[in-house]
């Protein structure tokens, strides 16, 4: 991706194509693949995807919008725009709850990832071994037990320090856009042997056909907090990559774009987990090791299964690093920006405080596995945390700010490009973000804290 510095010296994405796959670069990864067929798995399959999508479409799109609208307008990180929009006010200390996040999530985002090199490499070696479901169990119990996870966690975190301080950024996108293409069409092939599989109409129909009746506080919550991740959204992640945007970016496109694209992939995923899962005998509900456990039968079932591991898990490996690129970016920028530091100084502050945290979730499954905040390890603890509580928040102040704090006239040049495109949406837009956006965040906090029942 050609970029090339604007009259502030601030770093210019040169093409709009450049500005969607970069967002959609962050957006998907293991939020897709890993988190959104566990999350959808816990919450009762269709009840669960049916309330992500209305969340996706509701909540996350004008959220995209508000945050891509806030970056590109002040060209800053999340601290600035919001005191450069409304100076003076305390609206700017909404930034250390998507700096907390960021932290968070690259936390236990590097252990799952150090999974996928892990399983990368020992599948490029021919060394996994799925013969039963006992043996394939044991495996993964091995990988994620002991101490060997902090290895991978700690190379992966390696990687992703290396692409930011080498500036390689640059190089990972230009890469991951011939790749993720790539990814995606592996997904569709998977997708397509799952119609040859015993479980596929049982695990169809757990993913598609809801049962209303499961529609708890906490499906709700946990499909609000899923699609904030997935989108990227609710910790400025969105609004830095926006601010590197070109002035024709067609902001409401490249949101939708971004949206639809994320959706797709997740449900592809689904639709490969779940009819394995049923056709194994294994169970819908294991949580965060679900995907990890019920991948390898299905690259046992296939002619030349090796190849298509290791294929898959380095693409996976690839859109996590784009991934974590992007959410490190969050807190760069704002030792930069910020606190003044140059941006090496920045990028190894930031990737020691996800080493910290990386380590204690590394060891959660492990030697720390009975240290238990509320009843949650570390690993989850962050993830619940992040996910569930601070990106929905981060969100809500998001909306509210460019709904009600910001002049109209901004809202609308961001959109039309100051006039160059037409934005008919612009009314609904502001009309969820007023009101659709921060209301129905609130009430599904109040629901899952037992305040209120729905
Ligand atoms: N959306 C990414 C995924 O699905 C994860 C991610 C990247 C993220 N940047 C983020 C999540 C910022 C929340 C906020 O894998």
């Amino acid at each position: 991706m050609t970029q090339k510095k604007n009259s502030r010296d601030r770093a210019v994405f040169a093409t709009r194509f450049g500005a969607i796959a970069t967002t959609v670069g962050s957006a998907v990864g293991l939020g897709n693949i890993w988190r959104f067929p566990y999350e959808a798995g816990i919450h009762g399959g269709g009840a669960f995807l049916i309330c992500y999508m209305a969340f996706v479409f509701l909540i996350g799109i004008p959220v995209i919008c508000a945050e891509f609208c806030m970056g590109r307008q002040t060209r800053s990180n999340i601290f600035g725009a919001y005191r450069k929009l409304r100076p003076g006010s305390p609206w700017y200390l909404a930034g250390y709850i998507g700096i907390l996040a960021s932290i968070l999530i690259l936390s236990f985002y590097s252990v799952v990832a150090g999974w996928t090199v892990e399983y990368c490499l020992t599948s490029a070696f021919g060394q996994l071994d799925f013969t039963d479901t006992a043996t394939g169990h044991r495996q993964f119990m091995e990988m994620t037990t002991g101490w060997r996870p902090v290895v991978w966690t700690v190379v992966f975190l390696l990687c992703n320090f290396i692409i930011l301080i080498g500036g390689v950024t640059k190089g990972i996108e230009r890469a991951s856009n011939i790749l993720m293409p790539l990814l995606f069409l592996l997904l569709v092939s998977f997708c397509i042997n799952s119609f040859t599989m015993p479980g596929f109409y049982e695990g169809l129909s757990f993913l598609f056909s809801p049962d209303f009746s499961k529609i708890t506080p906490s499906v709700l919550l946990g499909a609000l907090g899923q699609a904030f991740f997935s989108l990227s959204i609710g910790l400025g992640c969105m609004m830095t990559y926006a601010s590197y945007f070109n002035n024709n970016s067609r902001l409401g496109k490249t949101a939708m774009t971004t949206a639809l694209l994320d959706s797709m992939v997740a449900v592809l995923a689904g639709i490969i987990i779940f009819p394995a899962v049923f056709s194994f005998g294994l169970s819908p509900e294991a949580g965060p090791t679900l995907v990890f456990e019920v991948l390898p039968y299905i690259f046992s079932q296939l002619p030349a299964g090796v190849i298509w591991s290791t294929l898959f898990f380095l693409l996976l490996f690839l859109a996590s690093l784009t991934s974590t690129v992007s959410m490190s970016e969050i807190s760069i920028t704002y030792f930069c920006e910020e606190k003044k530091m140059s941006r090496q100084r920045a990028t190894i502050v930031s990737s020691l405080l996800g080493l910290a945290g990386g380590l204690v979730c590394a060891l959660s499954f492990g030697p720390l596995s009975h240290v238990t905040i509320c009843g949650q390890t570390f690993f989850s603890l962050f993830d619940y945390l992040s996910s569930n509580i601070c990106l929905p928040l981060g969100g809500m102040i998001c909306c509210v700010f460019v709904g009600w704090f910001v002049d109209k006239k901004i809202i609308r040049d961001q959109f039309t490009d100051r006039g160059k495109y037409r934005f008919p949406l612009l009314g609904v837009l502001v009309f969820c973000l007023k009101w659709i956006c921060p209301i129905a965040i609130f009430v599904i906090f109040l629901n899952s804290i037992g305040l209120l029942h729905l």
